[in-house]
């Protein structure tokens, strides 16, 4: 509260949270005083100290729970497809958040996010909510948990063994840069809305099965793939998650991803080489 009173900023990005499946399970009620009462705490410092800012919440594309799985799809050699034209562009905001599966985390995420929508449509505070699939960059540290991409890069890089859970390994995400994130909040800075979600993701461009990563990744470092498979997808997994951009290309036109996945790919893999040479 003291802080935002004193330092008056024009935008605020809320990025804290506790971001882990299993600990929200062990530890729920550190889960929700971090997710949905800290965001509530951020909400009502801004309502009363910085009411013109513009708020920005890292939502999470786990408000859906595991709705998104009961898209039909087909199976292709390497991914897992939408099997409807309709639903070629990927999931949008319009998709139900309740009556699905999220994981106690992801009903955390489900309770920050209304929340957010509320401080939008009831006090009129300018502010959005990026639901985000797979969010990395170059410096991502990703761990077997999160962080898909960094994780699996950096295990081929460093030679080390993967598993894939479940799903045939065609699980497919969208993968998208910080830089084209850090961009979109910009353009929602200098154009704010109320209450808005946006879904935020590579889209389809940046798409990637944990198969054709793998490929991706072999390319790169010119190193095979070690790899294991567990019969067992993860707890409400998403099959294939790939964001609609099309709400937030129409409302910010002047957004759009400017790091393919193949730009993605070389960014991760070069900073893992980097890395992992500097700590031998
Ligand atoms: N990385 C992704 O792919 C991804 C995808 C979807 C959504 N998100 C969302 O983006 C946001 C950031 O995620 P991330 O991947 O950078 O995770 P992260 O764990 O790297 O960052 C979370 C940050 O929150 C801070 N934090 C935790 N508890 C806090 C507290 N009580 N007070 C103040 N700070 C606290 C941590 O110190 C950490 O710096 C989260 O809201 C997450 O749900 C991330």
């Amino acid at each position: 509260m003291q802080a935002l009173e004193a330092l008056q900023p024009d935008l605020i990005v809320h990025a804290a949270a506790q971001p882990s499946h299993d600990l929200a399970a062990s530890r729920p009620f550190d889960d929700f005083d971090v997710n949905a009462n800290g965001t509530l705490n951020m909400l009502e410092a801004t309502r009363l100290h910085v009411p013109e800012s513009v708020f920005v919440h890292l939502s999470t594309n786990k408000v859906y729970g595991d709705a998104p799985n009961e898209l039909p799809l087909t199976e292709l050699e390497t991914r897992w497809e939408y099997a409807r034209p309709e639903d070629y562009n990927g999931i949008r905001e319009d998709m139900r958040i309740d009556q699905s599966k999220h994981s106690v985390f992801g009903a955390s995420k489900v309770a920050a996010d209304v929340v957010v929508q509320e401080y939008g449509r009831y006090f009129g505070l300018k502010t959005a909510c990026l639901r985000g699939g797979c969010l990395t960059g170059p410096h991502h540290s990703g761990v077997e948990l999160h962080g898909f991409l960094s994780y699996l890069i950096k295990v081929n890089v460093s030679g080390g063994h993967y598993r894939i859970f479940g799903y045939k390994g065609k699980q497919v995400r969208d993968n998208i840069h910080s830089h084209d994130v850090a961009a979109f909040i910009e353009c929602f800075y200098n154009k704010p809305r109320v209450a808005e979600v946006y879904n935020l993701g590579g889209g389809r461009g940046n798409s990637v099965s944990i198969l054709e990563a793998f490929a991706k990744a072999e390319a790169l470092s010119g190193k095979k793939m070690s790899y294991e498979y567990v019969d067992k997808n993860r707890e409400g997994d998403h099959i294939c998650y790939i964001s609609d951009l099309s709400k937030m290309k129409a409302h910010y036109p002047e957004w759009d991803i400017t790091k393919d996945i193949d730009t993605v790919f070389t960014e991760i893999h070069d900073a893992w080489q980097e890395r992992l040479h500097q700590t031998v």
